[in-house]
């Protein structure tokens, strides 16, 4: 039996690449949310529908859930990964971009790429004939986002009308979830101190999305501010990978950006905790915070699993 007909229809997505968030439509994110839910559900339904389908996995980044959920998930679906861990160098390093792009396309249907810089991604997804994932860059994280946004609306029911805000450093994982949450109508609240908060020109195309779906977008320097009435409060590492050199100094300037329970308790009653991990107690989050029952931290991470085979599903199929 054709796979198709054991486990319905799975609408594939029009682009071929997500190197940024905005490469999936808004109506995709929507579908990728349900399937996410559905495969979750009913995952040996699911058990063969990429059989014969292979990954190439770069990462010049460490990852314990990026890594681990996209090897699980192809698996799960009856593909397979390889991974290659560039240590000390780069993609580009040893031989154009380009290249290795025509190589993968040869051997494997997918790229997922962990890099330094974005253009990195977009280089490989201009010159590979195969989808190209984005698994972290620079400047955004978007499989992170899908799982939270499957998170949330695993916890609350529905998206919009929620009111999500980040406390931190205006991120890769801030873009990404700014993003989303300006065309899936929830509010969204960032607090980053002066200097470090998010892309302008990112800020400037999710300020476009939300008024377009008629949600709001602040930014803030104001912690207490961003979390008033929010319904999730999320944080990340305030030095990103490739940052670390910056950390000391990142300390200082982001003390009082700390999510402790003081915050938390001028969120919602309701409100949760969220953050992408790895996670510094006593840095962004407070570790009563972390380990409070408000925290959803483990089910991000989990969800990371279940929105991944979503995205395979919909973009290998
Ligand atoms: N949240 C996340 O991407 O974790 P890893 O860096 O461990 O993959
Ligand atoms: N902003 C963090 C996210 C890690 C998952 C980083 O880029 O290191």
């Amino acid at each position: 039996m054709a796979t198709s007909t054991i486990i319905g229809q799975i609408n594939r997505v029009a682009a071929p690449h997500l190197a940024t968030d905005l490469d999936l439509t808004t109506e995709e994110v929507v579908t990728l949310l349900d399937l996410a839910g559905r495969v979750k559900r009913s995952p040996r339904r699911y058990s063969h529908a990429l059989a014969g389908r292979y990954l190439a996995l770069l990462f010049e980044k460490p990852s314990l859930r990026t890594r681990m959920t996209f090897e699980l998930a192809i698996k799960q679906l009856g593909g397979d990964a390889v991974f290659t861990e560039y240590k000390d160098q780069k993609i580009g390093d040893r031989e154009p971009i380009q290249d290795v792009a025509r190589n993968l396309e040869r051997w494997v249907q997918g790229i997922v790429a962990r890099t330094y810089e974005q253009q990195t991604i977009e280089e490989l997804a201009r010159w590979a004939a195969i989808p190209v994932i984005n698994a972290l860059s620079d400047l955004y994280h978007p499989c992170q986002a899908l799982a939270d946004f499957f998170t949330l609306q695993e916890r609350f029911g529905a998206l919009p009308g929620l009111k999500a805000a980040f406390v931190g450093d205006g991120n890769n994982v801030a873009h990404s979830l700014m993003l989303n949450a300006a065309r899936l109508g929830v509010d969204m609240a960032v607090a980053a101190p002066e200097g470090f908060q998010p892309n302008p020109e990112i800020v400037s195309t999710a300020r476009g999305l939300a008024e377009a779906s008629g949600c709001s977008l602040l930014l803030t320097s104001d912690p207490l501010e961003a979390v008033e009435d929010a319904h999730a409060v999320y944080t990340d590492v305030w030095a990103s990978m490739g940052r670390e050199k910056e950390a000391r100094a990142r300390r200082r300037a982001f003390a009082s950006h700390q999510v402790t329970s003081k915050l938390m308790a001028a969120a919602r009653p309701e409100a949760v905790f969220m953050h992408c991990l790895p996670a510094h107690r006593g840095e962004e989050v407070a570790a009563e915070v972390i380990e409070s029952p408000a925290s959803i931290v483990f089910d991000q991470a989990e969800n990371r699993l279940h929105a991944q085979k979503a995205l395979l599903l919909m973009m290998l199929s």
